[in-house]
């Protein structure tokens, strides 16, 4: 695992975009496995910047997202798909037929095995991740298989309290259930890419990095990839 520690997130999200950078410029055809959440919000700034200034062009990459809650209608304001539109999308030349976003509503069972089968036409390029405090990667919590493919989890209730800052303001509660890329999924990847930042992460990067590799930390999988990129600013960093 290559690590590069920062001295602070924005020093995190111009690293995590040159390395998003060479993959897009280096095939205009790039499949890319993308994240929601605070950690990539800079990363995705910067390529908007960047396709503004330089034109990098995104017509031609096709992207997979991690996960999407279950139950929230589609332009709920904090559903995944929403917020891959606003914060990156819609500011990108993407062409909306290549994006993919797991669906969290109807079949789910068929939804999951939808997004596998459609998948299975692609390899990611990079597969980009944030970390949860518990070491979750996309919504696999600990104790997922490893073996896992794209399912419905339970998120726990970590996940859920740390998440509870998007839906307070709307007096909503975190969905109980999301639907999200297996490990198996992500581990297909030819590159990972992993931002974390703040030191509420400190424990779980310590876990991914320096831990036993175990279910009961999804991210330490990530020591059994060949080509893995951490980059994480002094705070998520300071337990290593
Ligand atoms: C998001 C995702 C999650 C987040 C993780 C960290 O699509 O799959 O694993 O990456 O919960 O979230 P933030 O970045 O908000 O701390």
């Amino acid at each position: 695992m290559k690590i590069i520690i920062t001295e602070n997130y924005d020093e995190l999200s111009q690293k995590a975009f040159e390395v998003m950078k060479d993959v897009v410029t280096s095939n205009e055809n790039a499949v890319l496995g993308l994240a929601t959440g605070s950690s990539p919000l800079g990363l995705y700034a910067n390529m908007i910047s960047d396709h503004k200034e330089n034109k990098t062009s995104y017509k031609n990459v096709t992207t997979f997202n991690l996960d999407e809650y279950v139950g929230l209608d589609k332009n709920h304001s904090e559903t995944y798909y929403t917020f891959m539109h606003k914060n990156l999308f819609d500011s990108l030349d993407i062409t909306e037929s290549n994006v993919h976003i797991p669906l969290g509503n109807g079949d789910l069972e068929s939804n999951c095995a939808d997004y596998e089968k459609q998948m299975a036409d692609y390899q990611l390029d990079v597969q980009l991740l944030g970390i949860g405090s518990n070491g979750h990667i996309g919504f696999n919590e600990p104790g997922t298989s490893f073996d896992s493919l794209t399912h419905v989890v339970e998120l726990k209730e970590s996940t859920r309290l740390d998440n509870a800052r998007f839906f307070e303001p709307l007096n909503e509660q975190v969905p109980t259930h999301a639907c999200t890329m297996g490990i198996k999924t992500i581990m297909n990847s030819k590159k990972v890419l992993v931002v974390a930042s703040g030191a509420n992460k400190a424990d779980a990067v310590y876990a991914m990095v320096k831990g036993e590799v175990s279910e009961d930390c999804p991210a330490s999988v990530l020591q059994n990839h060949s080509d893995v990129i951490l980059i994480c600013d002094k705070a998520a960093a300071s337990k290593l």
